[in-house]
C-alpha cells in the first residue's frame, strides 16, 4: 500500500509512525508523499520520517496514491476525502471527520458511488480515526457485554477533563466552528463519548448545557449531557477544557460488574479497573490480560483497516459507524442552545444543527434568523 500524508502538523507523526509499524504485523505498507500547504512543513516531515516525496499538491500525488490518510485541520477533511474517494484512493481521515452531519452524509453518499481502489481489489473506501475503540480493553468489554458475561448496561460516566491554556488557540483553526467545528465536545471530548457509544450502543435521547467560561472563543469550553441508551441505560458526559488536573475518566456499570478506565490521551490494560458486584467474584475471571494486547493508539486502529482495504472489504470504522457519535454532538449542541432535550434522529437536513453545529447559536452568540426559525 502507498499511503500519503496530506496535513503533516501534530498528529501526522503518530500516523507515520503507526504505519512504519504495520509491517509487524504482516501489512505492506510505506508512506510515500507527505503533502502540506506549508511547503516547508512537507519537506521538513519528509526528512524526518524518512518519506520520499513531498509538496503542496494533493492531485499530483493521487495517482501514486492508495491510501491518504488527512491530517489537516477539520475544516479541510472534506474536499480532500471527495478528491480521494473519487480517484479511487481509501481514505483515513482524523476526528472530527466532518464540521457537520451534512458533510458526513455527503462522504458516505461518495464513497457508495466511489471509483474502483487503486490497490486492485473493491472500491474506495471512507473511515475515520477513532483509536481508542481499538484498545485490547475496549475490545474485551465489547464482547463481553455481547455475549451477556456482565449483564446488563446500566450506568456510564464519561469525563474528558482537560486543560488548555488562553496560547493553545492562538493557532487560527481552534475555537471556531467553521474551522474546528465545535469546541472540546466536537474536538476532545468526542474521543471519551465514541467509546462510551461504542460500549453502550444506540442513545436515544440527550438533554445538555454548554458554556464558555474562560477562553476567548466562539465555541463552548464546557458541556455536560445526561444521555439516555435505546437498552434503558443513562449516561453523563462532560467535556471540558478548563480543568486542571487533567484525566479520560470512564465507568460502566452493569448488573454484575463496574469497568472503569482512567488515562489521559491512550490506555493500556493496566488503566483498566474491574469491580464485580458482591459475592459475584468469579465474573472477574472474565476479565484478564491477554497475550499481544495492543494499547489504545492509531496503530491499533490502522492494523485491521489495512487489512480490510488490501481485501476489498468494509474497514472496521464506517461512516455508518461514527454517524451516531457526530449526531450525538450535534444534539448536545442542539439541546444546550435550545434547551430542550433532543432525541436521536430528530436532526434532519431542514434542522439548523444539520448544516452546522453552531446551529442556532450559542446564547453568547446567537444567530438571529435561524434563532427565531428553532423557535417557531
Ligand atoms: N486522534 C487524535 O488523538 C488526535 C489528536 C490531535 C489532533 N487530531 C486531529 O488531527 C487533525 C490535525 O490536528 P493537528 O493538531 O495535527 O493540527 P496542526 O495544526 O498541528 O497541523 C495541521 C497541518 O495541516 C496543514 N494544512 C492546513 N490546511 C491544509 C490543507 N488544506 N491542505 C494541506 N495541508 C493543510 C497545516 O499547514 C498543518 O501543517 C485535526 O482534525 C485534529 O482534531 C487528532
Amino acid at each position: 500500500m502507498r499511503t500519503t500524508i496530506l496535513g503533516t502538523g501534530a498528529i501526522a507523526a503518530q500516523h507515520a509512525s503507526s504505519i512504519a509499524a504495520l509491517g509487524e504485523h504482516g501489512v505492506a505498507a510505506q508512506v510515500v508523499h507527505a503533502v502540506d500547504i506549508d511547503a516547508d512543513r512537507a519537506a521538513r516531515f519528509a526528512t524526518d520520517h524518512g518519506v520520499p516525496g513531498h509538496g503542496t499538491s494533493l492531485a499530483d500525488v493521487l495517482p501514486e496514491t492508495d491510501v491518504l490518510h488527512v491530517c489537516t485541520p477539520p475544516g479541510a477533511h472534506l474536499a480532500a476525502t471527495l478528491e480521494a474517494l473519487a480517484a479511487g484512493v481509501h481514505v483515513v481521515v482524523e476526528k472530527p471527520a466532518v464540521l457537520s452531519l451534512a458533510e458526513l452524509d455527503r462522504i458516505a453518499a461518495a464513497e457508495r458511488s466511489a471509483a474502483p481502489a487503486r490497490n486492485g481489489v473493491g472500491t474506495a473506501r471512507f473511515t475515520q480515526v477513532v483509536q481508542h475503540r481499538f484498545g485490547a480493553g475496549a475490545l474485551r468489554l465489547r464482547r463481553l457485554l455481547d455475549d451477556g458475561a456482565l449483564g446488563r448496561p446500566l450506568v456510564a460516566t464519561c469525563d474528558t477533563l482537560w486543560f488548555r491554556p488562553p496560547a493553545y488557540f492562538d493557532v487560527p483553526w481552534r475555537g471556531r466552528w467553521d474551522t474546528e467545528g465545535g469546541g472540546p465536545t466536537m474536538g476532545h471530548g468526542i474521543h471519551q463519548f465514541d467509546l462510551l457509544l461504542a460500549m453502550f450502543g444506540e442513545w436515544t435521547e440527550v438533554t445538555a448545557m454548554a458554556g464558555r467560561l474562560a477562553r476567548e472563543v466562539d465555541t463552548e469550553d464546557v458541556s455536560m449531557a445526561i444521555v439516555r441508551f435505546a437498552s434503558g441505560a443513562m449516561a453523563s458526559v462532560t467535556n471540558s477544557l478548563l480543568s486542571p488536573r487533567e484525566t479520560s475518566d470512564l465507568r460502566f456499570d452493569t448488573e454484575k460488574a463496574t469497568i472503569e478506565l482512567s488515562h489521559l490521551y491512550g490506555y493500556s490494560d493496566d488503566d483498566w479497573t474491574f469491580t464485580p458486584v458482591a459475592g459475584q467474584d468469579d465474573v472477574a475471571r472474565h476479565w484478564g490480560p491477554e497475550p499481544d494486547a495492543l494499547p489504545s493508539g492509531h496503530l491499533a486502529q490502522f492494523v485491521p483497516t489495512y487489512r480490510a482495504f488490501a481485501a476489498g472489504e468494509a474497514p472496521p470504522v464506517t461512516a455508518a459507524d461514527v454517524r451516531g457519535t457526530l449526531e450525538l454532538a450535534a444534539a448536545i449542541y442542539r439541546s444546550a442552545f435550545t434547551r430542550v432535550p433532543v432525541r436521536a434522529g430528530q436532526i434532519g437536513p431542514d434542522d439548523p444543527f444539520y448544516e452546522s453545529m453552531r446551529g442556532s447559536g450559542p446564547e453568547w452568540a446567537p444567530v438571529k434568523d435561524v434563532a427565531e426559525e428553532v423557535a417557531r
